[in-house]
């Protein structure tokens, strides 16, 4: 098969991590293939944010915790690392830019063999006090939102593939 369909099949949405922290050269991989994800009008008006240490990682998900009213167990399912994907606020391809940026990076570490997962709360909370003072103190600027982050790490259980619905796909010759 070729190799974007090997890793386009192999990705799981991973829920269990080991404590092993990514290299900096994973780390670098995954950010650059956010970069090169396309962007309306190429305008490339994102930012993302890189945490390789578990303590500062855990850290904002306790945030995110507290803001979203969740329970002491979210922990971003204990992954060691993340990636913030940011996007100036107000632009009308925000999403559209951070998400293709977030399907690149979680098929960049399918490739590498890591496990990712694409997390959601930090979107919705992004602009609650204590969550925003820590996106800043993380060099989050201070006009951009969260579209979304992605937990980061070594698998420690293997997610089982969700079937796919069908009746999905048309096809026109
Ligand atoms: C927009 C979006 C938001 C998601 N947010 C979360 C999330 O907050 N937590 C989570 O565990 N999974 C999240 N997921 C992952 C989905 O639950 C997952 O992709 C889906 O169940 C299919 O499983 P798979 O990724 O293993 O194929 C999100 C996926 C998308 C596209």
């Amino acid at each position: 098969m070729n190799e974007v369909m090997k890793a386009i099949r192999a990705r799981r949405s991973t829920r269990a991590f080991t404590d092993e922290q990514l290299t900096r050269e994973e780390m670098d991989t995954l950010l650059e293939a956010a970069v090169w994800a396309p962007s309306g009008m190429g305008k490339q008006l994102w930012h993302f944010v890189g945490i390789r240490n578990a303590e500062k990682n855990l850290e904002l998900a306790r945030a995110v915790a507290e803001a979203d009213h969740r329970g002491p167990e979210y922990n971003f399912y204990g992954a060691p690392a993340s990636i913030i994907v940011c996007y100036k606020a107000d632009e009308m391809h925000a999403y559209l830019d951070g998400s293709a940026a977030i399907e690149n990076i979680l098929l960049a570490a399918t490739s590498l063999g890591l496990g990712s997962c694409w997390i959601n709360q930090l979107r919705n909370v992004c602009y609650e006090l204590p969550v925003r003072k820590l996106l800043t103190a993380y060099g989050v600027p201070e006009d951009y939102m969260v579209i979304g982050s992605v937990a980061l790490g070594h698998i420690a259980k293997e997610t089982p593939a969700k079937a796919r619905r069908e009746g999905t796909v048309t096809v026109i010759e």
